[in-house]
């Protein structure tokens, strides 16, 4: 997979994307061949247990980056730019993103941010650094912003166009849309060249993305109306470990399979 291919998928073919965070998992989806793996600043929430994306660090995405880069070696991997890593100054944003390039290996990197980080996107962009935008809810600014959908009404969708047509100009390769009314994303993908993957933002965009520990079911807490759970993994973990504990404490494990003898 290379931008040029993810470019030329527009219209043609849906593009799947889905998060990872970790060697083993990584490895999965690099069998499978999934289109993208994004390493995603949800490691802060998902992996690390912060209640949002803001405190996840630098150094702790390029963390989980190298360990996905090992997992997947021939992915096309995104490094997910955390809060407060881009957009201080132009300089420290380009040599942010470059870590992710030079220290995990990743393809390219992802902002959140439209029009008022055109000027950033740009100058990654133009080192050679393969950009994804990140438009409607964007998580980083949930302070500013809150939680809520975006483009529920005309203005509210002009402003999303806005925002993808600046990010697209700027030079990124393809973007998220979060969040959004089915409407507004339709007509944001419509008319922007450039792929649109979304999260939350209805069947139209021109491809997907899901956080995998919620498509997975790992939290059980985790009842978001745009996900959709593929698997239990919360009772499947849930059960293991008490069948387990309760053959240690009852004797059954080890049992005569599991154990070495002398010769
Ligand atoms: O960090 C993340 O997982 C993301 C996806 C929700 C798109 O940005």
């Amino acid at each position: 997979m290379t931008v040029a291919k993810i470019m030329s998928l527009k219209n043609r073919e849906k593009i799947v994307m889905l998060t990872a965070y970790d060697y083993l998992t990584a490895k999965i989806l690099d069998e499978l061949k999934i289109d993208i793996i994004l390493v995603g600043d949800t490691a802060g929430m998902v992996y690390a247990g912060y209640k949002n994306t803001l405190p996840i660090t630098m150094d702790e995405m390029i963390y989980h980056a190298r360990a996905v880069r090992r997992g997947a070696p021939g992915s096309f991997i995104i490094g997910d730019m955390p809060f407060l890593s881009y957009g201080t100054s132009i300089e420290e944003s380009v040599r942010n993103a470059g870590r992710f390039l030079k220290e995990a290996k990743a393809d390219a990197v992802k902002l959140e941010g439209g029009t008022a980080l055109s000027q950033v996107i740009s100058a990654i962009a133009s080192v050679g650094i393969p950009v994804m935008g990140h438009i409607g809810l964007k998580p980083q600014s949930i302070h500013r912003f809150g939680h809520s959908i975006a483009g529920k009404n005309d203005s509210e969708t002009e402003e999303l166009i806005k925002d993808a047509r600046a990010i697209e100009k700027a030079g990124a390769f393809a973007f998220v849309i979060e969040g959004t009314t089915e409407e507004a994303a339709r007509e944001v993908t419509e008319k922007i060249s450039i792929p649109a993957i979304g999260i939350g933002a209805g069947r139209y965009t021109d491809g997907q993305v899901l956080v995998i520990t919620d498509m997975l079911g790992l939290d059980k807490d985790v009842n978001f109306k745009h996900n959709k759970k593929y698997a239990d993994l919360y009772g499947i973990i849930k059960s293991s470990v008490s069948n387990y504990a309760g053959e240690v404490k009852s004797g059954i494990f080890p049992s005569e399979e599991q154990v070495f003898h002398r010769q």
